[in-house]
């Protein structure tokens, strides 16, 4: 009896890795994102044992609909990996409050909603896993993420809080922080920073600066493989960790954040990102 997890977001990037990794594992996948039309690419990959479904994390009937679908599989969830997000950039002083909710909608509020809504089950057989996606960006706040950065430092404390809560029912909780990894996330990002390095935006050369820098990241970073063997860890491990990330060096943010006082931080992030430069310049 294969144990059955779902994935949400997992049309793309690091969801469709998680998805088809652990059907090459062993696990039955619900494989759940908006556009159905690309999980059906899985739907043949690992012996048949991805099941794609139509959900949209922000709408509820749409969540409802997905787990009466696979209630009629009579499965019992195992695991529910809350991958689905997206990314909102700018700065905080101009980016559209529109654009904050829509972040929120998706990358908290989905997250919180899906929770909810597999976790009474859960609790009836007394055992499951919950592993959430966060980023490094819960941790450490680069400049121009202030909306998506604040809704990934949301997912820890949800993830700190529920890990706690659930414990005693025997639901373990884990947060995998990506950092930069190499999906179409890196041009969703720069599609969205655009507008505010254009001429008359009063952030554009700094946010051009920070641009440059991103897109140096994502098309060099490792592919998304990396955080599904992570998932995996946090699904199968006796003691699943609390927090896992990757790839490696991502343990430099999280280091520098703990043991460096906040002005030297501030310091190396506009060194390296190249704000220093236009700073000198202007
Ligand atoms: N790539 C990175 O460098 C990186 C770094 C740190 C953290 N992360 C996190 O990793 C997760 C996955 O990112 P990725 O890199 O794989 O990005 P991606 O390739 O853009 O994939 C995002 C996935 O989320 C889904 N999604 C978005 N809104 C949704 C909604 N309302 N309901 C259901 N699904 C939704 C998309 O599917 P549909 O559009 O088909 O619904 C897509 O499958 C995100 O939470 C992201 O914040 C990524």
């Amino acid at each position: 009896m294969y144990q059955s997890v779902l994935v949400t977001g997992a049309s793309s990037g690091i969801g469709e890795a998680c998805a088809v990794h652990l059907a090459h594992k062993g696990f039955r996948v619900y494989a759940a994102a908006r556009r159905v039309e690309l999980l059906r690419n899985l739907e043949g990959l690992a012996g048949g044992r991805i099941t794609p479904l139509a959900l949209d994390v922000t709408d509820k009937d749409s969540i409802d609909a997905a787990l009466a679908r696979i209630n009629e599989d009579g499965v019992s969830l195992f695991g529910l990996i809350n991958n689905a997000g997206i990314i909102a950039m700018g700065p905080v002083e101009t980016l559209p409050l529109d654009e904050w909710h829509r972040q929120y909608e998706t990358n908290v509020f989905g997250l919180v909603q899906m929770t909810q809504a597999v976790l009474p089950a859960m609790r009836t057989v007394g055992k499951g896993r919950i592993v959430n996606i966060g980023s490094i960006a819960g941790r450490v706040a680069s400049p121009f993420q202030g909306a998506y950065a604040s809704s990934k430092h949301a997912v820890e404390g949800i993830s700190d809080s529920l890990r706690r809560e659930v414990a005693p029912f025997g639901i373990q909780v884990s947060l995998v922080r990506p950092g930069f990894i190499n999906t179409p996330f890196g041009e969703h990002g720069r599609q969205a920073l655009e507008p505010h390095t254009q001429d008359g935006e009063p952030y554009a050369e700094q946010a051009k600066a920070f641009m440059a820098w991103r897109a140096k990241g994502h098309p060099n970073a490792p592919g998304p493989m990396i955080v599904a063997e992570a998932v995996h860890d946090a699904l199968t491990a006796n003691k699943p960790r609390a927090y896992y990330a990757a790839p490696a060096k991502s343990y430099i943010p999280l280091a520098m954040r703990h043991f460096l006082p906040t002005p030297l931080t501030d310091r190396i992030m506009a060194r390296v990102m190249g704000k220093d430069k236009n700073q000198d310049a202007s």
